[in-house]
């Protein structure tokens, strides 16, 4: 058969990203730029900046990636980019740079959904079985997505606030760490000895919503309550008591979703999918419960380019493309 050569493009954050990917599955490239040392000075993502680093950064990373890949422009198959949910401003970096390639190439263009992106992260390292579940994770999302079948998404429960990398982000600029936080959180709380005692938010017994920005306002109080009665804050006890407050809820709901959707598989995916206290626990878990766990190498599971050609191989295979007037979508649903 023909190979199939997916270009593809993600903006929707804070990082440019193409990749070259084969037949859905074997990345040739995938290039990241980061503009987190940009960004840190803000403390979070300022959106404008972001979209001014994707238009510096996007022309020579198209041209880098196919470099890279070792193939001709023309021997692509296909041009496929991140619609949204996202930036409207990066977003719409992408959206050009892929549509007006698609056209002077006169190649299809896949417009792929981000969420899809990171489920179809897993497709790079494991067979999907279906039907199953996945944990979407990051910055802006907070996801148990069912899949009964390939390209069928079904969100069974989401975040009502904040996302879970989000309440990182804050919990950690609260204890003194600079934007991304997560890190730095996941770090000091599994060296901390003890933990603060803070609250699980579950919801209703039976939803499977998550709830944050009650955990992280209950941090910042037990922080500040102690710097006004000029007490030691502990850190990384801090740390440790939010971390196991997220982890055992995020657990316990996608443990309990496999098992009422009967899925062959619980897939992670997301940029707070890097965290080893929630590998750690959902690992554990999933041997005791006899369920298959999948987890993308770190570089897939941030945001990046390969998994955008993953998800756009699936829509490439059925021959499923998008129009050339194709607009960014900010909200833009699964
Ligand atoms: O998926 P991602 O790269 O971007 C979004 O689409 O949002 O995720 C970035 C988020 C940040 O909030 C960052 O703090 C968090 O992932 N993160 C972590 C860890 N590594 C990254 N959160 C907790 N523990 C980590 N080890
Ligand atoms: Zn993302």
């Amino acid at each position: 058969h023909e190979p199939c050569y997916i270009l593809a493009v993600e903006t929707s954050c804070d990082e440019t990203s193409v990749a070259v990917v084969k037949d859905g599955t074997e990345v040739l490239s995938n290039l990241i730029a980061s503009q987190i040392e940009t960004h840190k000075a803000f403390g979070g993502v300022v959106p404008e900046v972001a979209s001014r680093k994707h238009v510096e950064n996007i022309t020579l990373m198209l041209e880098e990636a196919v470099n890279k890949a070792g193939i001709g422009l023309q021997e692509l198959s296909a041009i496929a980019v991140t619609q949204g949910p996202g930036l409207v401003g990066a977003l719409l970096v992408g959206v050009v740079a892929a549509t007006s390639l698609a056209m002077a190439l006169n190649k299809p263009l896949i417009g792929t959904h981000h969420i899809a992106g990171h489920i179809y992260a897993n497709r790079l390292v494991a067979d999907i079985k279906y039907p199953c579940m996945a944990l979407v994770v990051s910055g802006g999302h907070t996801d148990l997505v069912y899949m009964k079948s390939e390209g069928s998404f079904e969100v069974i429960g989401r975040t009502r606030d904040d996302a879970v990398g989000e309440a990182y982000d804050k919990v950690a600029r609260a204890i003194g760490f600079p934007y991304p936080g997560g890190p730095h959180v996941d770090r000091l709380a599994l060296e901390a000895e003890e933990a603060v005692d803070l609250p699980r938010v579950w919801l209703e017994p039976d939803s499977y919503d998550f709830s944050f920005s009650g955990l992280k306002s209950a941090v910042l109080n037990v922080v500040n309550q102690r710097k006004m009665r000029g007490e030691p804050v502990v850190e990384s006890a801090v740390a440790r008591g939010f971390q196991e407050s997220v982890v055992e809820v995020l657990v316990t709901k996608a443990i309990r979703a496999v098992r009422a959707y009967d899925a062959k598989q619980l897939l992670l995916c997301g940029g707070v999918a890097a965290n080893r206290g929630l590998r750690k626990e959902l690992d554990r878990q999933c041997q005791l419960e006899g369920i298959e766990l999948i987890i993308p190498p770190f570089e897939y599971c941030t945001d990046n380019a390969a998994m955008i050609g993953a998800a756009a191989y699936l829509k490439w295979k059925e021959q499923k493309f998008t129009a050339l007037d194709m607009k960014a979508m900010p909200q833009f649903s699964l």
